[in-house]
């Protein structure tokens, strides 16, 4: 049997980590910049990641969600601490899309409504209802696309009031930064409108966290720049630095039903361990901060850059949209200078890397981002 090809692949394989170096198999060194789409939160191989997964495996790797689990209720606290949403419930699952859809279930099983807002080239997964609310057909069967979801355009407050107006919507869900689309941020003024309008006419206000939270942005969770409060927020990605989960962060006026949600590994108990090894080492090691003295660091050092037509995100979640003549450095960074980055379509590069990333390998990224940018591609 051979691979089912719905991913173009390079032709490299990375088969060791540490930190933000990646090694292939004949030994090549690289730096990564990407962490896997914005996946690896603490750094690959984390000493004491590796540690507590290891003692844990050793123990118990898994039991179902029939019995207790001390560990998810110790994620839970954490978690709740770290992000400020202490008094919040917290649900586990698997990954991005399935926090997405088990947030907006919720949403609909609370409103009593079935239509969700989405934004203009929003990005939420590709399982049914969060690829139905993801604003690209390509990716969308026909089973998916649904009337169940309307789109509007980004930071655009009337197009949102005149829809939740008509009190049919159960949530609005918006990325905390919009990521695939290509880095592109809601202001703070329209996340405070949004969650005022989402008040006013009883709708739920979904944050999808899953590559802007955990750290990345420089603060825990993106939105929280503009003060405000979301009803539900999806987490996933950094959440494990690379073990499989996804989790949604639930307030306080939501009523929990026995079996109105469910999942058969989520938060067991290598999950459990993974995320709270993540945090730990979030926490000893500053990361937070780090991943915004690092982001400040960048865009200083891109300011004005003659390659890049505009500089977008914040943190550790950078888009550099390129000039025309400058399509194809992405190729050329990692196949002569051996950085992993990642793209959004051909024009813009996304740097997502570790929040752990030093300020050498930061350094080093833009030297050799100036070096093949002297010779245009
Ligand atoms: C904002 C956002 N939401 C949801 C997802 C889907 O996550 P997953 O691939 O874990 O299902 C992604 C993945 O890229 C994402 O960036």
């Amino acid at each position: 049997m051979e691979l089912f090809e719905v991913y173009k692949l390079w032709d490299i394989e990375p088969v060791r980590g540490l930190g933000t170096t990646l090694w292939d198999k004949d030994g090549v060194e690289y730096t990564d910049l990407y962490g896997g789409h914005a996946v690896i939160s603490i750094g690959h191989c984390h000493p004491h990641y590796v540690k507590m997964l290891s003692e844990q495996l050793g123990k118990l790797g898994f039991y179902s969600n029939a019995v207790q689990n001390g560990l998810q209720k110790e994620l839970a606290r954490r978690l709740g601490h770290i992000s400020g949403y202490d008094d919040y419930k917290f649900f586990l699952c698997n990954s991005g899309a399935e926090a997405n859809e088990n947030a907006m279930k919720l949403a609909s099983f609370d409103t009593g409504r079935s239509k969700i807002l989405a934004f203009s080239k929003a990005f939420h997964g590709r399982t049914s209802g969060a690829v139905s609310a993801t604003d690209n057909p390509k990716i969308q069967s026909p089973f998916n696309k649904t009337d169940h979801v309307d789109f509007v355009p980004l930071n655009d407050a009337a197009a949102v009031e005149k829809a939740l107006a008509t009190r049919e919507y159960a949530a609005v869900i918006i990325e905390g930064i919009q990521g695939v689309a290509g880095i592109y941020e809601p202001t703070d003024d329209f996340f405070r409108t949004l969650r005022e309008l989402c008040t006013r006419y009883g709708t739920r206000l979904i944050v999808d966290e899953i590559q802007s939270g955990y750290g990345r942005s420089g603060l825990f969770f993106a939105h929280q720049r503009s003060g405000i409060r979301a009803d539900l927020i999806t987490v996933a990605k950094g959440i494990g630095n690379g073990f499989p989960m996804g989790g949604v962060l639930i307030a306080p006026d939501f009523k929990a039903q026995y079996g109105m949600l469910g999942t058969t590994f989520g938060g067991n108990h290598l999950a459990c361990t993974a995320a709270l090894a993540v945090l730990d080492v979030m926490e000893n090691e500053h990361l937070v901060e780090n991943a915004a003295r690092i982001g400040d660091y960048f865009q200083k050092a891109f300011e004005g850059d003659k390659a890049i037509q505009e500089y977008r995100g914040r943190g550790l979640m950078i888009g550099l949209e390129l000039k025309e003549e400058y399509i194809g450095l992405r190729d050329r960074l990692l196949f002569e200078k051996h950085f992993f980055t990642g793209a959004a379509g051909a024009g813009v590069i996304r740097i997502l890397p570790a929040l752990s990333v030093s300020e050498e390998t930061a350094a080093a990224f833009v030297k050799a981002w100036r070096e093949l940018t002297a010779i245009k591609a």
